[in-house]
C-alpha cells in the first residue's frame, strides 16, 4: 500500500533532537513515502547525527539554515534544487525566545528580546516560505507549529504574542499564496517535552493543565500525534484547507474548565 506522501518532496526544518516534533514528522513523512531534505540550526552536525535514526537515513541532505540569516535564506532554493529538485511541502518547526522573555518575566522583558522572539518564531514563517517559493511552482503545502495563542498561559510569556503573530502570519500567507495553489496551515500542539519546552522555566506547571482538563489522555513525551497532524496537512487529504489551525492537543482547546 502506498503512503499519503508518496512522490512528494518535503523540506523539514527544526530537527534538533529525537524529541523534536520535526524529527517525528520527518520519520512519519518518510514512512508515508516522501523524499525529504532537512535544514539545521545551529549546526548541521547535530541534525546529521539525529537524521541517522530516520527509517531511510541514506541520502538525507542536511542544509545549514538560520532563519535570521538573509544570505542563507537567499541561497536555500538553489541548494534544495541541487539535491532534491522542486518542493511539494515545507515544514516550519522553529521557535525561540530569549530567557528573559519567558518564565514569568512578561512585564519586564526588553524590546530586543521580544523582537528576537518575533523574528525567529513568527516572521520566519514568511521568510522561509518566500525562500522556498521558487521551488513550489506547481503549488504546495506549508505547515507550521503553534501553541494556542487565543489565551494567556502561565510561564509562556512573550512566546504567546509571538505565536499569535505566527498564527496571523499563516493566515496572510494563505491569503497571498492561495492563487498559486499554496496552502498554509498550522498544527496547534499540546505541551511536549522537547528542547524548546525545557527552555521554558516552569514548563511542568503549564503542562500539568493537561492532566486535569484534556478530554483525551495527553502524554508529554509522545510527539507522534503532532507529527501525524503535520503529515496529514502536507498530504492531498486537505486539498481545500488553508489558513487553518488544526488542534492536536487532546481536545483541551474546546474545554472551558
Ligand atoms: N514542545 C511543545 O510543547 C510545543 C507545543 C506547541 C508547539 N510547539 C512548537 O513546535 C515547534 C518545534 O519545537 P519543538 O517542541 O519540537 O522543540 P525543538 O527544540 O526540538 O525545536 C525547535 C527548533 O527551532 C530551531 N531554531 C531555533 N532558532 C532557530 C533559527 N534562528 N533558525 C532556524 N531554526 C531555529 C532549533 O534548531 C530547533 O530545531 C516550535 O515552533 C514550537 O514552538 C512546541
Amino acid at each position: 500500500m502506498s503512503g499519503i506522501l508518496e512522490g512528494k518532496r518535503i523540506l523539514i526544518t527544526g530537527v534538533l533532537m529525537e524529541s523534536s516534533i520535526a524529527f517525528h514528522t520527518a520519520k512519519l513523512a518518510q514512512e508515508q513515502g516522501a523524499e525529504i531534505i532537512l535544514t539545521a540550526f545551529p549546526r548541521p552536525t547535530l541534525t546529521e547525527r539525529i537524521a541517522k535514526k530516520l527509517p531511510r537515513p541514506e541520502n538525507v541532505k542536511v542544509l545549514e539554515l538560520d532563519v535570521s540569516n538573509t544570505e542563507q535564506l537567499d541561497g536555500l532554493a538553489d541548494q534544495v534544487r541541487e539535491h532534491l529538485g522542486s518542493l511539494d511541502g515545507v515544514v516550519h518547526s522553529i521557535g525561540f525566545a530569549p530567557q528573559d522573555a519567558l518564565g514569568g518575566n512578561f512585564l519586564n522583558t526588553p524590546w530586543e528580546s521580544v523582537a528576537t522572539a518575533m523574528q525567529i518564531s513568527a516572521y520566519s514563517l514568511k521568510s522561509l516560505t518566500m525562500a522556498c517559493l521558487p521551488l513550489m511552482a506547481e503549488g504546495g503545502s506549508v505547515v507550521g507549529l503553534t501553541f494556542d495563542a487565543q489565551v494567556a498561559w502561565p510561564q509562556y510569556d512573550w512566546m504567546g504574542p509571538a505565536k499569535a503573530a505566527l498564527e496571523a502570519t499563516s493566515r496572510y500567507l494563505a491569503r497571498d499564496l492561495g492563487k498559486q495553489g499554496i496552502r498554509c496551515n498550522l498544527v496547534s500542539a499540546g505541551p511536549l517535552k522537547s528542547m524548546a519546552a525545557k527552555s521554558i522555566p516552569g514548563f511542568e506547571l503549564l503542562a500539568d493543565t493537561w492532566n486535569h482538563r484534556s478530554p483525551l489522555n495527553w502524554d508529554v513525551t509522545d510527539m507522534d500525534p503532532a507529527g501525524r497532524g503535520v503529515v496529514a496537512l502536507l498530504s492531498d487529504w486537505f486539498p481545500k484547507t488553508t489558513g487553518e489551525i488544526i488542534h492536536v492537543d487532546g481536545g483541551l482547546h474546546a474545554i472551558g474548565a
